[in-house]
């Protein structure tokens, strides 16, 4: 049996104006993940198994664009594999499906890995990157290919799409509260919704979306001076262009105002937005109370992590 697996992500700066070619920063979030077995199997065929999702089927009764079903198909295709082996490919994952954690790409990441060495032929990272963007956008749209890269890479990119990626240095390592709405909201319809913002009146959106740009560009600075009452307040702007984007929404809007409440250097909607999760920017030492802030303002559940 081969194992692998792959880290859920935190967009700190930037969500939907990457889409559209500006910067964003995005961090791999360890605490969640995407875990993948490829066994044999003696029914024959390829079998997938994905109790998250109440799915247990054989390979071909799933549509050729079902987002599992497509990212092996075309690992197959990548390894010019014809003729592949009868194989279980067990999928479980804890990072929660439709909330802006990147659940789509890391399991994406997390098949392509197991499945190329089970073949005896494991990918390098830009392949597996590669071809987790393929199945992204089957689940995204138009995605910007942020979310495959920074969990391919389980590093923190400045990413813009189509460029070469960058990481960048952590100065002073700082930490986050992750505050999830229990609101299912799928990235593709945010991001429809954000597309056709922007075509009714191009112009406008254009400056809003160089606006974002250049909050992720500073953000980028004051993580690497360590400056976190920068970066608190830059989330915070960053919050009221979402806001604008139309794609915060009530509870996100209550989680934010709670974090703020409760002594955040700042907090916004991360992800696609509509429901999904928050993260808000605290001193370490003030995480637990942070938590069950966000809880007491309805938080389902909240996660902490560090970035370093
Ligand atoms: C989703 O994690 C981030 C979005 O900007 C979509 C994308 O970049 O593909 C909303």
């Amino acid at each position: 049996m081969i194992t692998a697996s792959a880290p859920g992500k935190i967009i700190l700066f930037g969500e939907h104006a990457v889409v559209f070619g500006r910067a964003a920063l995005a961090v791999p979030v360890t605490q969640l993940q995407a875990r993948v077995n490829v066994s044999e199997n003696s029914r024959g065929g390829i079998w997938i198994e994905a109790p998250n999702i109440n799915l247990s089927s054989a390979i071909e009764e799933l549509s050729p664009n079902h987002p599992l079903a497509s990212v092996i198909y075309n690992v197959f295709s990548a390894l010019s594999e014809s003729h592949p082996p009868a194989c279980t490919i067990y999928i479980q994952s804890t990072i929660p499906v439709a909330s802006g954690l990147g659940s789509g790409a890391a399991v994406s990441v997390a098949i392509v890995r197991a499945l190329s060495a089970y073949l005896g032929q494991p990918l390098p990272d830009e392949r597996v990157n590669k071809l987790a963007f393929e199945a992204e956008k089957l689940h995204h749209g138009t995605p910007s290919g942020i979310d495959n890269t920074v969990i391919t890479y389980i590093k923190p990119v400045y990413f813009i799409k189509g460029r070469p990626v960058k990481t960048f240095h952590v100065g002073a390592p700082f930490t986050i509260v992750i505050g999830d709405t229990g609101i299912l909201a799928p990235t593709k319809e945010s991001v429809r919704s954000v597309r056709k913002l922007w075509e009714t009146d191009k112009p406008r959106w254009e400056k809003v979306f160089d606006r974002v740009g250049n909050i992720a560009w500073d953000a980028r600075q004051a993580i690497e001076r360590g400056d976190l009452t920068d970066l608190g307040n830059l989330m915070n702007a960053n919050q009221i262009l979402l806001q604008k984007m139309t794609v915060s929404c009530p509870e996100l809007d209550r989680l934010v105002e709670a974090a703020r409440k409760s002594g955040a250097y700042g907090a916004k909607l991360s992800g696609g937005g509509r429901g999904g999760n928050m993260i808000t920017l605290v001193k370490k030492e003030n995480a637990p109370a942070m938590a069950e802030a966000l809880k007491s303002a309805g938080a389902k559940r909240t996660t902490v992590t560090q970035v370093e």
